[in-house]
This record gives structure tokens, sequence and C-alpha cells, in this order.
């Protein structure tokens, strides 16, 4: 699996491999992170890789030069390359998304900066473009890292435990049971005793009700959908 970032700042986005679980699991091969400049493809004296917007509006757009034949070399270089663009005007990016990308074989990650990417690039090259949430970044290399984050731990094997996996927030409607770890008891605060005790079916029906209880305090609306399906199957 390949990562391509698209960007004028691949400073922002290189520390994240540098250490942790994304670091050992490039050293085991199980991904590799290219970058690729639009500024090294302008053909502009001044390199410069954007300008102001028909039709005004504040701030600066990206030109489609650079990003066109940044984008042609890498379809070029790779028939196979997915091709997604990062910006705040698109759907949401969620779990399942994450799964599906990681069986792709390369997924390359358009990141915008100033007011945004001219829309005839997103338009002739977008094989999908999502938003990571209901806010603006300075740009989208942030949103590209957290994406790729959330696609590489689905990669096989960049995870220690693949169990890991199988039961996390978001796999259902419900919102994951909390964790503890040691020691017991820490500053007067203790662990759920039905934890402690190792009996399975108990504590997985202690974790349903907490799972319940996290959903209906932080997204009412989820626990109703999830308990209305239920009552339906
Ligand atoms: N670029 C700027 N803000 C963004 C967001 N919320 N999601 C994706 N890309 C962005």
């Amino acid at each position: 699996m390949t990562f391509t970032f698209v960007t004028l700042f691949s400073n922002l986005i290189e520390g994240y491999f540098h250490d942790s679980i994304l670091k050992r699991a490039m050293e085991k091969n199980l991904f590799s992170v290219k970058y690729l400049n639009p500024r090294d493809f302008s053909t502009n004296k001044h390199s410069k890789v954007d300008d102001t917007a028909f039709g005004g509006g504040a701030g600066m757009v990206m030109n489609p030069q650079p990003l066109f034949d940044a984008l042609d070399s890498l379809r070029e270089e790779d028939e196979n390359v997915h091709i997604v663009f990062m910006t705040p005007v698109a759907k949401p990016f969620v779990q399942n998304d994450a799964k599906r990308l990681a069986k792709k074989s390369h997924v390359a990650f358009v990141s915008g900066r100033y007011e945004g990417i001219d829309e005839r690039v997103i338009e002739k090259y977008a094989d999908e473009v999502f938003s990571i949430g209901d806010y603006i970044l300075t740009g989208g290399e942030l949103a590209s890292l957290v994406v790729c984050d959330a696609v590489s731990r689905n990669i096989e094997g960049v995870l220690g435990n693949s169990a890991s996996l199988e039961v996390e927030s978001f796999e259902t409607p419900l919102l994951e049971a909390p964790s503890f770890s040691k020691p017991k008891l820490y500053e007067a605060l203790g662990v759920p005793s039905e934890y402690l005790k190792g009996n399975h079916s108990k504590i997985r029906s202690l974790k349903l009700a907490l799972s319940e209880s996290k959903t209906k305090f932080f997204r009412p609306q989820e626990l109703k959908k999830h308990k209305a399906t239920q009552k339906l199957s």
C-alpha cells in the first residue's frame, strides 16, 4: 500500500510517521509514504501556485495548472491510484471509509491551502472528496493525516493485535465501553469490579450497558436509532 500526499507543505506531515505504530508499520513495509509538491510542476517563472478567485471573494485559490500536471504525473505512474481531495465542502469521512480505503493499493490525498482548490481540478481528478468535520482548517494537510491514520490502522498487520479492530466505536452505532489499565485503584478511583473478576459473559453485559450509557450521554439520537433497529430485528 502506498500513500501519496500532494501538498505544498510536506514538512507538516512527515513527522507524524517518525514514531510509534505507523513508524513500525513502515519499517515492516506494510505501507510507504510519498510526497508530491504541486509547486515543482508550476510553469510560472516564480513557481506561483495560487491566484485571486474569479467572481471575487477574499483569499487566494490554488491554480489548476500545477495540480493538473502533478496529478497527471501521478496517474501516469500508477493508473490505479485512488485520488482523494480534502475539503470542508464534502461528505464526512467515517470509519467505513477507512476500512474501504485500506483495501486500495495506492491512495493519494490532495491538500488545499489558501481559500481552496480550483473546482476544475476536483472535477477532473477526484475519485472521492472528504471533510473531517464541520470546521475550517488552515489547509488540508491535517485532514489528510487524520484520514491516512484512520486508514492505515485498518491495513492488515499494522495493529499488532487484530482483535483491537474487532469491537470498536463506529463498528456498531454504539460508542465503545470505557477501558481501564492497572492499577485497580488510582487516586481513590476504582475500576468496575466486574472487569476484574474475569467472568466474560458478565463483562460483556456490563460493557454493553456502559456503551449504551455513553451513547445516551454523548449521542442520544444514535442510541434512539439503535434501539429502533433492534426492535425491528
Ligand atoms: N480543509 C480545511 N478544512 C477541512 C476540513 N474540515 N476537512 C477536510 N479538509 C479541510
